[in-house]
């Protein structure tokens, strides 16, 4: 496969055209960003560790019947992927009150909530990324009713396998984002990438943070934190 131009660049990667209009070439950057691009740093690692455990993750979801946009990573930090158009939504899910939940509901961090709630964020830097509910959704158009139905029942299915996952190696899967394409047929797919950058990791036992958040709220380093989780998933992989 051959990796052609240069079709779009986010904050954490770059993705490229390939020979085969289907498929698109995934590299993943070093750039750490958070509060919307307001706090930036260039850390060497973070991209391989995102390609490593975004491939392991996607890789657990598809044995487990889950399928997404992934079709294999090809370098330590490249992968190729099915051609999706984004649906700018993203999916969160959260099992234990963090972050914006814990801020907007006035929970404790670290509150176990009653079941899984499922939220919609509109993708648009310029408005902040919006919490959006449903009539919003259905006002700009972004999702039909009926898909955002699947969006919800997807988001939960990879929260049970990611949850049982995760607490077998003594992690708690505290929430997650997710973001869906769709193919040129109109199927949805789970998409984009599944990272300690995208989701909430905390120790079972010591609840010591394995995710962004060591960077957002400068609590240590971010590379230990992710090689650490890397380092517990692959241990899976021989279970
Ligand atoms: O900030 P908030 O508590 O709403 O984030 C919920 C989850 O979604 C966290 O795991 C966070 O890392 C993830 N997230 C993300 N990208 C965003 C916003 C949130 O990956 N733009």
């Amino acid at each position: 496969m051959e990796k052609r131009e240069l079709l779009y660049e986010g904050k954490a990667k770059r993705i490229y055209a390939t020979e085969d209009q289907e498929i698109v070439w995934v590299e993943y950057k070093d750039s750490a960003t958070a509060f919307n691009g307001e706090k930036k740093a260039e850390i060497e690692g973070k991209g391989a560790l995102n390609n490593g455990i975004t491939s392991l993750l996607f890789s657990k979801l598809q044995q487990s019947g889950i399928s997404s946009h992934f079709i294999k990573s090809i370098s330590e930090r490249e992968q190729l992927v099915k051609n999706v158009s984004i649906i700018p939504l993203e999916v969160v899910v959260r099992n234990i009150a963090a972050g914006s939940l814990a801020k907007r509901l006035g929970f404790p961090e670290g509150q176990l909530l009653k079941k899984p709630i499922v939220e919609f964020y509109y993708k648009d830097d310029a408005l902040g990324d919006p919490l959006l509910t449903e009539a919003h959704i259905n006002e700009l158009a972004v999702a039909s009713s009926e898909e955002v139905k699947v969006l919800r029942t997807k988001a939960l299915q990879v929260n049970t396998v990611l949850s049982s996952f995760f607490q077998k190696i003594g992690v708690l899967l505290v929430d997650f984002k997710l973001e869906f394409g769709k193919l040129a047929n109109g199927d949805i797919l789970l998409a984009d990438e599944i990272s300690p950058d995208t989701c909430r990791l905390w120790d079972s036992e010591t609840k010591e943070k394995f995710d962004k958040d060591v960077f957002r709220r400068d609590l240590g380093s971010l590379v230990e934190a992710y090689e650490k989780i890397y380092a517990k998933l692959k241990e899976t992989q021989h279970v």
